[in-house]
């Protein structure tokens, strides 16, 4: 697998990078003022664990001070809206590959990889109405199973030769009840046909691929039995999921490291491996949000805790939590191919204004593209783990 590793000629030059810096040092007396800052990075950090991603648009690429950051410290892009089924094909038979294809060519010049994503998103408010009718009337379950199909190998066939990763289906399973699937017109009409569809047409036409089915909250214990049943079925029938992608919306003190830990262990068990694919850790919350029947929105319009900085507190506990979680992926990286941030610093973050608008500071990077204590304490955890 040519195209995916997990950065092994970054520890070989970083090892160079090292040895010319000792020797600097014994020259001079001291480090090269900002040797430090200069040469600190995430991917290199985690070179030979996974590989380290971050989600972008153009307008990141376009932003000098984003744009060097992103080189910097990572060497994965996803697309953060580009690729998605409804932003390729807006209507039937019309492709807009104008944004994708200049991500993918910004990628190809940096040597960064590229994750699809993704080729269906298993809900129908994330499905345009052209794919839901066919003139007029209600889509037939055939009409819609040559549809997927037609959208993922155009997709796919296009950008094979890049694209190392794919996120193939996303959020298909039922957050609540017993229902194992979310309810669309994908289940009404196909049951899970279209998820075999789906991974059996991606596999087909991107043979070197990761394929991977990416969902939000499946290490809660109640979502996580129906993710452990559901892949352990897909791999009985044979369907090419190679990896469960954990998209990793954290909040501020949840008990999310140990419910990882838990779900880890249960993945590796079935044989699958993991992404983490949108990391984040809002520092506001956004339980309540949907907490009684959505009756605290009103007051929830309105609350904006921290309107021009986090506070200290805030963001020692954010770096403390982000370390333990960077602890796990550490002891876990046997089977973890990639960890990838949502958004690349505070001010692009998508928590500003999901699911009400606030100021929030989920990321490792500031709005001015400073690290933040989290980067320097997830650092530290890479290098506690290396010095051991
Ligand atoms: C989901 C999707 C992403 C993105 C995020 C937040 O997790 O998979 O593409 O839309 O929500 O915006």
């Amino acid at each position: 697998m040519q195209k995916r590793n997990a950065g092994g000629q970054e520890q070989s030059s970083m090892s160079l990078r090292l040895q010319v810096y000792c020797l600097l040092i014994v020259l001079t007396g001291s480090l090269p003022a900002n040797a430090q800052d200069d040469e600190r990075s995430l991917r290199k950090a985690a070179a030979g664990r996974f590989l380290m991603g971050v989600s972008v648009n153009q307008s990141d690429l376009e932003d000098d001070a984003s744009r060097s950051l992103l080189l910097r410290q990572f060497n994965v892009i996803t697309p953060e809206n580009c690729m998605k089924p409804q932003s390729l094909q807006p209507k039937e038979g019309e492709f807009h590959f104008g944004q994708s294809d200049l991500l993918v060519d910004f990628a190809k010049t940096n040597e960064l990889q590229v994750v699809g994503h993704c080729l269906l998103w298993a809900k129908d408010d994330r499905t345009s109405q052209w794919m839901m009718i066919n003139e007029d009337r209600p889509v037939e379950r055939d009409v819609l199973l040559k549809r997927i199909e037609d959208h993922i190998e155009k997709v796919v066939t296009r950008y094979a030769e890049h694209v190392s990763m794919w996120d193939v289906v996303n959020e298909a399973i039922n957050d609540s009840g017993e229902k194992l699937y979310r309810d669309s017109v994908y289940t009404r009409l196909t049951g899970d046909e279209f998820i075999e569809l789906a991974f059996r047409t991606a596999r087909k036409h991107d043979p070197s691929a990761l394929l991977i089915y990416n969902d939000y909250d499946c290490h809660r214990p109640h979502k996580r039995e129906k993710l452990i049943r559901f892949l352990t079925e897909m791999k009985q029938r044979n369907i090419p999921i190679d990896a469960y992608g954990i998209q990793g919306h954290l909040s501020l003190g949840d008990d999310s490291v140990d419910q990882l830990r838990i779900t880890f262990d249960q993945l590796r068990k079935i044989g699958m491996k993991v992404v983490i694919t949108e990391l984040d850790i809002d520092v506001v919350g956004r339980d309540a949000w949907w907490a009684d029947q959505g009756s605290q929105r009103e007051r929830l319009r309105h609350y904006n805790p921290y309107p021009d900085a986090c506070p200290d507190e805030l963001l020692q506990k954010q770096s403390e939590q982000y370390a333990a979680l960077f602890r796990l992926f550490v002891e876990n990286s046997d089977i973890i191919e990639r960890v990838s941030f949502w958004n690349l610093h505070d001010g692009r973050s998508w928590l500003n204004d999901f699911p009400w608008r606030r100021t929030n500071y989920p990321l490792l990077f500031d709005r001015g593209r400073n690290p933040k204590p989290a980067y320097d304490a997830v650092l530290k955890t890479f290098e506690a783990a290396s010095n051991n």
